[in-house]
């Protein structure tokens, strides 16, 4: 196929839409098309299992913005969620990002545009604007501080006492961080579809059918969540907890594409997903469920899509990721 009947293709959909020769080897044509193109396929936690076994780096938000910021690849393929992508392209403008689907959304990002929220700052003037990784990347040049639910307590912390403080878009995230610094934040209303989705009665069950069980949440889960949590934090803080922890048994209150570096890691322990409250699969992320092996070899093979931005919007939500990278740098994140 050519170039450009894949950009006509892709135009439609958000992602090319091609028959693939089912005797293909679709991992070894990926590892073949990386080294042939010096591309680097960075994953999150939540993509599928086949997706992260071929990836040169699985990470949490932070760690892979990190990576973007740090490698010599020409290509970038994030095998993540349009925000993450962006992250890439604002920290690497040099380099060509791709998103196998950019279809592949974020509610968090969804539920914030940048013009209601340039009104919510008005409303607020002398405000220090911290936001959520997962956002736009207009949102991000609204920000004068981004963070990811690694370093968003020393992000909170950094900012002078008495200086008030609006975080968005997770309120979730944001009532968790009141919790933690004693700060008062400003929220905006947005949470995660997949954290907001767990049933508390059938958590409770399964406490009662496993009373030796560790409940480690990630902080978009939601308080009443989080007040019965072992242990919370970020996708690698709750894989390492379970890879330190001795107990055997775990309800994972978070996105289940975790559990298969958990199962990895430590595959004698039991993981346990933390139930929605219907019986469906929606405690997996639709949006970062939308990468596929395919498409994610279509991608690298065609170099599309690519993620694209104006060179004024990434010199301005520049800043605020900058901000966020020097103050894990200091605490040693
Ligand atoms: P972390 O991997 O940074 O914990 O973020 C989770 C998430 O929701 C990504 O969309
Ligand atoms: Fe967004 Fe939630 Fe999906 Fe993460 S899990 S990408 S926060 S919708």
């Amino acid at each position: 196929m050519s170039l450009q009947l894949a950009k006509d293709r892709l135009e439609e959909k958000g992602f090319l839409d091609i028959d693939i020769d089912p005797t293909l080897d679709l991992k070894e044509e990926i590892f073949r098309l990386k080294k042939e193109k010096n591309a680097i396929i960075l994953a999150h936690y939540y993509q599928e299992g086949d997706i992260q076994d071929i990836a040169d780096f699985i990470g949490d938000s932070l760690q892979l913005s990190q990576k973007a910021a740090a490698t010599d690849a020409d290509i970038i393929l994030f095998a993540g969620v349009h925000f993450m992508a962006e992250t890439a392209k604002i920290l690497s403008p040099e380099k060509k990002v791709l998103l196998p689907d950019l279809h592949a959304g974020c509610s968090l990002a969804d539920s914030c545009p940048a013009d209601q929220f340039e009104q919510f700052k008005k409303a607020h003037p002398g405000a220090v604007v911290v936001a959520y990784v997962n956002c736009t990347a207009e949102l991000k040049t609204l920000t004068d501080i981004c963070c990811t639910s690694s370093n968003a307590v020393h992000v909170i912390n950094s900012i002078e006492k008495d200086t008030p403080i609006i975080f968005a878009p997770d309120k979730n995230l944001g009532k968790y961080l009141i919790r933690k610094t004693g700060r008062d934040l400003i929220l905006w209303n947005g949470t995660c579809m997949v954290h907001e989705i767990f049933s508390y009665e059938k958590i409770h069950k399964l406490k009662i059918r496993h009373p030796e069980a560790k409940l480690i949440a990630h902080p978009e889960c939601e308080p009443e969540l989080l007040e019965k949590a072992d242990f919370i934090g970020s996708t690698s803080a709750l894989l390492n907890y379970t890879k330190q922890n001795h107990t055997h048994t775990f309800i994972v209150a978070t996105e289940p594409g975790i559990i298969h570096q958990m199962k990895k890691a430590s595959p004698e322990k039991t993981f346990i997903p933390a139930p929605p409250q219907n019986n469906c699969a929606c405690n997996e992320c639709p949006h970062m469920k939308r990468n596929t092996l395919e498409k994610v070899w279509l991608s690298l093979k065609y170099e599309l899509p690519e993620i694209t931005l104006d060179e004024e919007v990434i010199s301005k939500a520049r800043t605020c990721i900058d901000r966020m990278l020097e103050i894990s740098k200091k605490a040693g994140l």
